[in-house]
């Protein structure tokens, strides 16, 4: 049966028949095409270069007409149809129709099949069907904005926060007086990480790890995890060897062992309900919980920072914006749920982050049947059976003609908070401007609450005690699971002498 659709597709393909229906047909992509940016399939010379491949998917699409322009599908070889959009309306038509009931689409795993094998296959990011839908009703509770922004917890939880980034910060500050600079050249990203691990590990799950542990060992160990993550889904075989004839096995297994005990530490405190653990009912063993927990250790660290540190990055190269948002945050010492609606700049900063610059640049889905999906302005496309879909938000949210100066004011590709005035000037709603920052529909980030309020944080903090200025014009990103600033943030970091 199945060679019989392999060589029923094959057919299709020679001849060229278009496999989706409806009034907004994806154009389809060659294989093979001269002068383009990469090819538009992942291997092991261009893996490292996810946006690109993306990229190649829209090589030359300037002369097709309609909506073959923004959505795209390769089609060869007797495989399934790929297919690569940047359609808003699409992307979050197939965003809202993906989950567990029949016919919706599920996330499609195979683009993180890596992940799966670090951090197991049970996790709310990588099941579908009841496996999800059970992840996911158990971690509603001490996720939720309810609960993490009551006052009275929420501001236990931020003073413990904002110790913690302010101690960091501090340290740096006093280095800084102690050697006499007036001004220090460093990169920002591993700082950053280490500030975001240690905020999850010991304030949302009451570990007691200190911060040279988690800087010498744990931030490193979960570094060399993810990257494995990435290299184990592109090539897992010539990895494998190259591991065998490397020595790099042994590496992997201290890694490894470093991840396990830091998912321990983390479940620890269940018991005790330390951190937010006592907002936690269930009776689910503590194994049951661990493919979570490693995804949240491993997950959390990475898109929160590369949230933190794309918003420092435009900010470094902003100086009209750092100081709106200096003038903002230098008198506050609490942050609580009034005072985050009142940092208008710096809520601004952080959503044009998000809009330009996501953490998650991409969602893989599948089609798990032929399906019909609609978009707001009731455009139809049925997407068959079996297609691997990309949401490429990354490129959705650089298009001019969605996210334009006919649209917002500015243009697509530039850092603009002030397009949100624009938006909300115009009258446009949060729903007609989605960016998909944290996703949209049944599967959107259960931590957005916490990466908000950590990276609200961070960049505050950061803000209000340094100056902070960009070594290079520009940076352009570096994807693996997230994206980041390809110059890991180098900046020149001056002291606020008003920021204590
Ligand atoms: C602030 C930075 C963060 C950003 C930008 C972010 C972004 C996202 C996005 C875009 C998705 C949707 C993916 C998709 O639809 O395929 C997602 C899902 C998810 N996020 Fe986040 N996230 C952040 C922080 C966190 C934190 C702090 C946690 C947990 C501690 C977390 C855990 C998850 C999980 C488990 C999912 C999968 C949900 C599901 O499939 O049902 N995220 N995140």
């Amino acid at each position: 049966m199945k060679f019989q659709i392999w060589i029923r597709r094959l057919f299709r393909q020679i001849k060229g028949v278009n496999p989706f229906g409806g009034d907004c047909l994806p154009s389809r992509v060659p294989l093979f095409s001269l002068g383009r940016p990469a090819a538009p399939i992942p291997l092991p010379w261009n893996y490292k270069e996810p946006i690109r491949i993306f990229e190649a998917f829209y090589f030359g699409t300037a002369k097709e007409t309609g909506w073959g322009e923004h959505n795209r599908y390769l089609y060869s070889a007797g495989f399934p149809p790929v297919l690569v959009t940047r359609d808003p309306g699409i992307i979050k038509a197939i965003q809202a129709n993906t989950g567990d009931k029949p016919g919706q689409f599920d996330r499609d795993t195979s683009p993180t099949a890596g992940i799966a094998r670090a951090t197991g296959e049970d996790s709310l990011l990588y099941a579908n069907g009841a496996i999800w839908r059970r992840q996911k009703s158990l971690v509603a509770k001490p996720f939720s904005r309810s609960n993490l922004f009551q006052p009275q917890k929420f501001q236990g939880f931020e003073q413990t926060f904002r110790k913690t980034v302010k101690k960091r910060l501090e340290l740096l500050r006093s280095l800084q007086e102690a050697r006499g600079e007036r001004k220090t050249r460093l990169e920002l990203e591993p700082e950053i990480k280490v500030v975001m691990l240690e905020m999850l590990v010991n304030n949302f799950f009451g570990g007691t790890v200190t911060y040279d542990e988690l800087k010498d060992r744990f931030v490193p160990a979960l570094v060399y995890m993810i990257d494995h993550m990435v290299r184990d889904t592109v090539a897992p075989r010539a990895q494998a060897i190259a591991r065998k004839f490397s020595g790099g096995e042994k590496i992997l297994q201290q890694h490894q062992a470093a991840f396990e005990e830091l998912t321990d530490i983390a479940l620890a405190g269940r018991a005790r309900g330390l951190g937010l653990w006592k907002e936690f009912k269930s009776d689910a063993s503590d194994d049951a919980l661990r493919s979570n927990i490693r995804v949240f250790l491993a997950g959390a660290m990475e898109a929160t920072t590369s949230f933190a540190t794309w918003a420092i990055s435009h900010l470094s190269r902003s100086p009209e914006w750092q100081d709106k948002v200096y003038e903002e945050v230098k008198e506050m010492d609490v942050y609580d749920p009034d005072d985050f609606t009142g940092a208008p700049h710096l809520n601004r900063v952080l959503e044009e982050t998000l809009r330009l610059t996501p953490a998650l640049y991409f969602f893989p889905r599948k089609a798990t049947v032929d399906t019909w999906v609609e978009t707001s302005d009731h455009r139809k496309m049925m997407i068959p059976k079996d297609t691997h879909i990309r949401l490429d938000v990354w490129h959705s949210n650089r298009c001019e003609e969605f996210w334009g100066e006919d649209v917002t004011g500015y243009r697509a590709d530039i850092f603009a908070p002030e397009r949100w005035d624009v938006i909300k000037e115009k009258g446009l709603s949060a729903k007609e401007m989605l960016h998909f920052g944290f996703g949209h529909g049944p599967r959107f980030c259960p931590g957005r609450s916490l990466g908000l309020l950590e990276v609200g944080l961070v960049v505050g903090a950061i803000v209000k005690l340094f100056k902070v200025e960009a070594v290079h014009d520009h940076a352009g990103p570096s994807a693996g699971v997230s994206t980041k600033p390809a110059d890991a943030v180098l900046v020149d970091l001056e002291l606020r002498r008003s920021g204590r």
